[in-house]
C-alpha cells in the first residue's frame, strides 16, 4: 500500500496498492487515522460489487442505511445509490442528490463519522465534489466572528433539499411539509463542534442543512449566518475561493472522507451525461 499527498491539492491522500479482500486491520487503523488527519482518501483501483463495498465499509464503522427506502440499492440496502439512469424502464436511487453544501445527516441527532463514495459511472467531464474542511475554516475566521459563534448553538434542517418523492404526487405540499418536519425535526449541534477524533474545533454550519444560529437568549446576530457562510466561502458560486478543494476522480476510485469537519457539494454535469454512483455511511463507535 502506498500513500501518498495528491499533487498539487489542498485536501487528501491518494492510496495505491490497497485491496480489500486482503487489508488487514493494521492497514484499516492506518487508514482511518489517515482519513481524520488528512480528511480525504482516494483508493485508486477498485472492483467491488455493492455487497463488498459494504463490507469494507463495515471495517471503517458501522453502516447505517439511509431513513429514506427510495435511495436503497435493491439488493443492499446500505448503499445509497445516486443515479440519473434508468435500468430496464427503473429509475435505481435518486438523481441529482447533495448539490449543495452539506455534511451527511448534519439534520440528524447523530451525523455520520465518515462517508465513503464509490462511483460506478462516472461522466466524462464536470465530475467531482468539492469539498470544504470547515476545522481549517474555523481557524482562518476574522477574531470577531470566532467571537460571535463562541458558545452559540446551530439549528439544521432538511426541509430546502427534501426530494418530493414519487409517491408525493398529489399529495398536498402542505401535508408533504408536515410529514417532514415531524419524521425530522431539526437537529441542534454546537456551532463549533469538537471532533471526536482529533480535538479540532469544527465550525459545523452549511448553506444547505443550517438555517439559525442561536445563543442562550435566542437568536444570535441575525446576519452571522450568512456572514459564517460567506466568509468559509460557501456563497462563491466561482468555487474559486481559498478554503475550496475540487475532487475528482476515475472509474475505480473510492473516496472515503471524514464528514464531521469537512462540508461537500456534488458538482452534476450541465449535460445530461449518465452518472451512477453508490455510498455507504458509518458511525465509528
Ligand atoms: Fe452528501
Amino acid at each position: 500500500m502506498i500513500i501518498e499527498a495528491q499533487e498539487g491539492k489542498k485536501l487528501g491522500m491518494v492510496v495505491r496498492g490497497f485491496t480489500a479482500g486482503t487489508a488487514s486491520d493494521d492497514d484499516i487503523a492506518r487508514l482511518k487515522e489517515i482519513v481524520y488527519r488528512e480528511k480525504i482518501l482516494l483508493l485508486k483501483g477498485q472492483d467491488l460489487s455493492p455487497r463488498a463495498f459494504l463490507e469494507l465499509g463495515r471495517r471503517f464503522g458501522r453502516p447505517e442505511p439511509y431513513y429514506q427506502p427510495m435511495y436503497h440499492h435493491p439488493e443492499v440496502r446500505e448503499v445509497f445509490v445516486s443515479s440519473n439512469i434508468e435500468e430496464q424502464g427503473q429509475q435505481i436511487g435518486v438523481p441529482k442528490t447533495g448539490k449543495f453544501w452539506h455534511s451527511d445527516y448534519q439534520f440528524m441527532p447523530r451525523p455520520f463519522d465518515i462517508t465513503l463514495i464509490y462511483p460506478q459511472v462516472v461522466p466524462s467531464k464536470n465530475r467531482g465534489t468539492y469539498f470544504i474542511n470547515m476545522a481549517q475554516a474555523y481557524e482562518r475566521l476574522s477574531d470577531d466572528l470566532q467571537k460571535a459563534v463562541e458558545g452559540t448553538r446551530a439549528r439544521h434542517s432538511v426541509r430546502r433539499y427534501f426530494k418530493i418523492r414519487p409517491s408525493d404526487v398529489y399529495r398536498p405540499l402542505s401535508e408533504v411539509e408536515a410529514e417532514v418536519e415531524k419524521e425530522t425535526p431539526p437537529s441542534t449541534h454546537p456551532t463549533v463542534l469538537t471532533h471526536r477524533f482529533t480535538g479540532e474545533r469544527v465550525l459545523y454550519v452549511s448553506e444547505g442543512f443550517t438555517y439559525a444560529v442561536e445563543n442562550g437568549d435566542g437568536a444570535a446576530r441575525p446576519d452571522l449566518l450568512q456572514d459564517l457562510f460567506a466568509a468559509t466561502g460557501q456563497l462563491d458560486l466561482t468555487f474559486e475561493h481559498d478554503n475550496i478543494h475540487l475532487q475528482t476522480f476515475d472509474k475505480g476510485d473510492m473516496l472515503i472522507w471524514d464528514n464531521q469537519s469537512l462540508v461537500h457539494r456534488a458538482l452534476h454535469t450541465a449535460t445530461p451525461e449518465p452518472a451512477v454512483s453508490h455510498r455507504v455511511t458509518v458511525y465509528d463507535d
